[in-house]
């Protein structure tokens, strides 16, 4: 078998690696594609469909993160069908879904295809009882406003929130629960269609779910739908200061793994714990201790109590 393939994307013919996708060779040569479920450390489930291409002979658009190059491919990622594609998928997304905590390349590719999310009409109200919605059971959305996942934030544990308002099921806190990461198993989608959305068994709250709090899940997600619970408090109290956040890199004290922590620190405090996706032993994945097991290191007594360690006190209760 050939070791490489040869495909040509916009025009530009290349040799890539056999096995590779089409994003990956695309992005080999700086040609960036928008994603939004996909991640190096996960396995694709091509669920956003923000990645789409056009590829000749194939019928419909095909993810370019999940589908594999094949010799004499001849793929289009700029057509006027794929920005379209694009356009109205991100639309969809933003029209339903607070989407303003995603990073600063998603909103530069809505700006990129032109999304305007508004078109859809006025945002309707949260529903309630969202939890418990079963396609085809509620009432059809009237059409003079557009239907929004929106609900109240869920905080029922110390360690962190979910606030499925921003939700939009890429499924990657699925895939890192189970066989990408912890297989535990704890969350899956429920219901369908438009009332799908991100549950735990019989949608328990965390406490009485197979949760292991291993944050794998928050580490993971794009949209800040879970958040560690010190970054909620310090949101909520207008403190959260990323500009002012330095992130050092060191080695989990707990046992001989290995894993790498980035501690992320503001006024001299660990505001929360990520690792970084490319170390070779974690892949951007922790265990409780290692995630959130640092507050030893800050603990002062009376010693010097100031306004960040009040906030941070209150996301321990
Ligand atoms: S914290 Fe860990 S065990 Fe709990 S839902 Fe998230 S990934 Fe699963
Ligand atoms: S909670 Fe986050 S990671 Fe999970 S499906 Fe929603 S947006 Fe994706
Ligand atoms: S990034 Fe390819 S389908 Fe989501």
């Amino acid at each position: 078998m050939s070791e490489t393939v040869s495909i040509v994307i916009d025009g530009v013919s290349m040799a890539v690696p056999a096995g590779s996708t089409i994003l990956e060779a695309c992005r080999s040569t700086d040609n960036d594609q928008p994603t939004l479920c996909y991640l190096e450390t996960l396995t694709p489930v091509n669920v956003c469909r923000v990645c789409v291409v056009e590829v000749e002979g194939s019928r419909t658009l095909v993810p370019s993160c999940s589908r594999v190059a094949e010799d004499g491919m001849i793929v289009h990622t700029d057509s006027e069908r794929v920005r379209h594609s694009r356009k109205v998928v991100f639309e969809f997304l933003a029209s339903s879904v607070d989407m303003s905590l995603t990073d600063d390349a998603t909103k530069g590719w809505m700006d990129r295809y032109g999304c305007d999310p508004t078109r859809f009409g006025p945002q309707a109200g949260p529903v309630a009882d969202r939890d418990h919605r079963h396609a085809g059971h509620h009432h059809a959305p009237t059409g003079d406003t557009a239907e929004t996942v929106s609900q109240p934030v869920k905080v029922d544990n110390e360690l962190y929130v979910r606030d499925y308002s921003r939700c939009v099921l890429c499924y990657r806190c699925v895939e890192a629960c189970g066989i990408d990461a912890q297989n535990t198993f704890a969350i899956a989608v429920a219901g369908r269609g438009f009332d799908a959305r991100i549950s735990t068994e019989f949608d328990t709250g965390l406490t009485d779910s197979a949760c292991v709090f291993c944050g794998n899940c928050v580490g993971v997600c794009p949209t800040g739908a879970l958040m560690f619970r010190s970054e909620y408090e310090l949101r909520n109290a207008g403190m959260w200061d990323s500009d002012r956040q330095s992130v050092t890199r060191t080695v989990c004290s707990y046992c001989g793994v290995g894993c790498n922590l980035e501690l992320h620190t503001q006024d001299n405090r660990i505001v929360k714990v990520t690792s970084p996706a490319d170390h070779s032993v974690t892949s951007g994945h922790l265990c409780i201790k290692g995630r959130f097991g640092y507050s030893y290191v800050q603990e002062l007594g009376d010693l010097a109590v100031t306004p960040i360690d009040e906030v941070l006190a209150r996301a321990r209760r």
